[in-house]
């Protein structure tokens, strides 16, 4: 039987700390109620200590979303699970989400602490924040690079003082897939209590790696992946929320499903790059303008006897525009016959021959041939 894996968006708080990306109150509730529709099951609102506006911004999500569980994230601070605790109070369902650094790294020169004394301050803030709420997730900060014994410790630890997600993130984006995956492994086979949990993949992409850890990450034993939309956030960004989706979606044989809609990832993505004035890569999969693109004369070929030759996604499956047949100096006659067809010209088969030969020295001196263009190829052919 497929087992379901938890999407946890945090479009609104790892991908709104992007520069730029910030947003008022009004902008992040109309996300919100957009990517409940989209089907999140945990939408991460905001850091309400951070500032009087975000804390706003989370109380107003609390109050709109319906069926999603709302979660505020916090350092390992009283003070931050406090205010988490006082913002995400209207929900119907919320999660604090705390945690602390456990790396050397960052034990070393964060916190100035050693690793006994994490474990305490760790233990301390899950306990504080389960007196709000029996829905709490502790991070691991920088798990990617803490060793997986002394990881298991403080998963361990935290689970027993109440923590029900653990959420274990390759802060820096370091691990390679299969690290990512036994380290998974490592804490379902070495932590007691983990049965009873939740382990979450939050994976950045500085490595270009995102996608595939989180991945890795469920197959090592995660059922959560924590996203977000066009993969925003810190640095290189971090996992894409469509990427997971859709791989899990194609790949039905690994056994996992999610309860996003996918028709509705295009239409959000362009909503989340509008808003943050954060423009979509046009080779991003799944939403970028290209991902169903097909420019040069073999793929064309091939697409126009049957899609599926160079498609995996149908992008109506994905609300994305139909696929495009892009006339470049690389492509070939079946795609310049399907495009003068669109446009209402019936060439012959030695018409388009001979058309061709002018196509390619036009398309050679242009990155793309437009519609106007092969207009007046055609019309200027006609009259001969
Ligand atoms: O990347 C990270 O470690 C985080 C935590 C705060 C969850 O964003
Ligand atoms: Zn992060």
């Amino acid at each position: 039987m497929s087992k379901k894996v938890f999407i946890f968006d945090t479009t609104l708080r790892d991908g709104e700390q992007v520069p730029g990306c910030k947003l008022n109150t009004k902008e992040k509730l109309v996300l919100a109620l957009r990517l409940e529709e989209l089907g999140v099951d945990i939408l991460e609102a905001g850091f309400p200590v951070s500032s009087p506006g975000d804390f706003e911004s989370v109380n107003q999500i609390a109050k709109a979303l319906k069926n999603t569980v709302v979660c505020g994230l916090t350092r390992a601070v009283q003070k931050d699970i406090e205010v988490a605790a006082e913002a995400l109070k209207p929900a119907k369902r919320f999660r604090i989400h705390t945690g602390i650094g456990t790396s050397d790294l960052h034990i070393k020169y964060k916190f100035n602490s050693n690793k006994e004394e994490i474990i305490e301050r760790a233990v301390k803030a899950v306990a504080m924040a389960r007196n709000f709420t029996d829905d709490v997730e502790f991070y691991a900060e920088d798990a990617g690079r803490t060793d997986n014994e002394y990881l298991a410790r403080v998963i361990e630890a935290v689970i027993k003082a109440g923590a029900t997600t653990l959420n274990i993130p390759d802060t820096t984006g370091y691990c390679l897939p299969y690290q990512y995956q036994a380290k998974m492994e490592y804490l379902v086979n070495n932590v007691k209590g983990i049965e009873n949990a939740i382990l979450s993949c939050h994976c950045h992409n500085d490595l270009g790696l995102a996608t595939a850890n989180s991945i890795a990450g469920v197959m090592g034993g995660a059922r959560q992946i924590e996203c977000t939309i066009n993969g925003l956030g810190e640095r290189a960004g971090n996992t894409a929320l469509e990427e997971v989706v859709m791989i899990l979606n194609q790949h039905k044989d690994l056994g996992y499903y999610t309860h996003i809609n996918p028709t509705l990832l295009n239409p959000i993505s362009r909503e989340v790059s509008d808003v943050m004035r954060m423009q979509v890569q046009p080779n991003k999969a799944i939403v970028g303008a290209n991902a169903f693109s097909h420019s040069s004369g073999i793929h064309q070929d091939g697409f126009l006897k049957e899609a599926q030759t160079y498609e995996i996604i149908n992008p109506a499956e994905v609300g994305a525009e139909d696929s495009k047949i892009v006339l470049t100096a690389r492509s070939g006659r079946s795609a310049l016959a399907f495009r003068l067809h669109k446009l209402g010209y019936e060439f012959t088969r030695n018409d388009i021959d001979a058309l061709y030969g002018i196509f390619t020295e036009v398309a050679d001196k242009m990155k793309e041939v437009k519609e106007a263009d092969l207009k007046i190829m055609a019309d200027n052919f006609s009259k001969k």
